[in-house]
């Protein structure tokens, strides 16, 4: 039985951050265990002091543990390229973002960015915790809307699984290729002082 990489391994910063930061990564392969309660409100409860504006708090997590009767709608709802993996999952998330202020119903033009803080907050507790948290883009964004029955002010962001690390070995093939922490580009290619100019 293989273990799954640890990232501090092959990712080196240029610059000294928190090891969380750069420990946190997307892996695919889970056990299938349940995760307990405690374990769900605590990764919620990272969610949950993230900063928004206005402290607007625009992120609603809808979630579906596998073991229940809610897992078909969530997982049906995934590409098979994702259900591939999340089979394995103990919990599946859909991210809600509320488009509009709560206190006037304007449109909020930082709704999905707060909401992206929420994910980051929940998946570096989940690294501290010894879970997978991976998101995704690749699920059915309207039949969510619809058959997750979400009103019409809150816009689907994302999804997320979330598990006990697996084996990689036991992923199909071309996903067990893929396993691997991934790089990131210099910051220096991330960055411009004043306006912006092509690279
Ligand atoms: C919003 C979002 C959507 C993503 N969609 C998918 C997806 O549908 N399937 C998948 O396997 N990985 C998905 N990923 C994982 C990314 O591919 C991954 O975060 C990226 O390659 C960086 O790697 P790392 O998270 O391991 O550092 C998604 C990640 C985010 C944040």
């Amino acid at each position: 039985m293989s273990q799954l990489p640890d990232p501090a391994q092959s990712r080196q910063p240029d610059h000294a951050i928190e090891p969380l930061i750069y420990r946190r990564w997307s892996p695919r392969a889970m056990t299938g265990e349940p995760i307990s309660q405690e374990e769900l409100l605590t990764l919620f409860e990272a969610a949950r002091w993230a900063p928004s504006t206005y402290n607007e708090q625009e992120w609603r997590f809808l979630y579906a543990r596998r073991e229940t009767s809610q897992w078909p709608a969530f997982f049906g709802l995934l590409m098979e390229a994702n259900q591939l993996w999340c089979q394995h999952a103990a919990m599946l998330v859909v991210i809600l973002s509320h488009k509009v202020f709560a206190k006037n119903g304007q449109p909020n033009p930082v709704h999905l960015f707060d909401c992206g803080s929420a994910f980051e907050n929940l998946a570096l507790q989940g690294t501290a915790m010894g879970l997978v948290v991976h998101g995704m883009a690749g699920f059915d964004f309207e039949r969510a809307q619809r058959e997750l029955k979400v009103p019409e002010d809150y816009a689907i962001a994302a999804m997320f699984a979330v598990g006990r690390p697996g084996d990689p070995d036991k992923l199909p093939e071309k996903l067990r290729q893929m396993e691997a922490p991934s790089g990131r580009r210099p910051v220096k290619e991330s960055i411009i002082e004043g306006p912006y100019v092509s690279p």
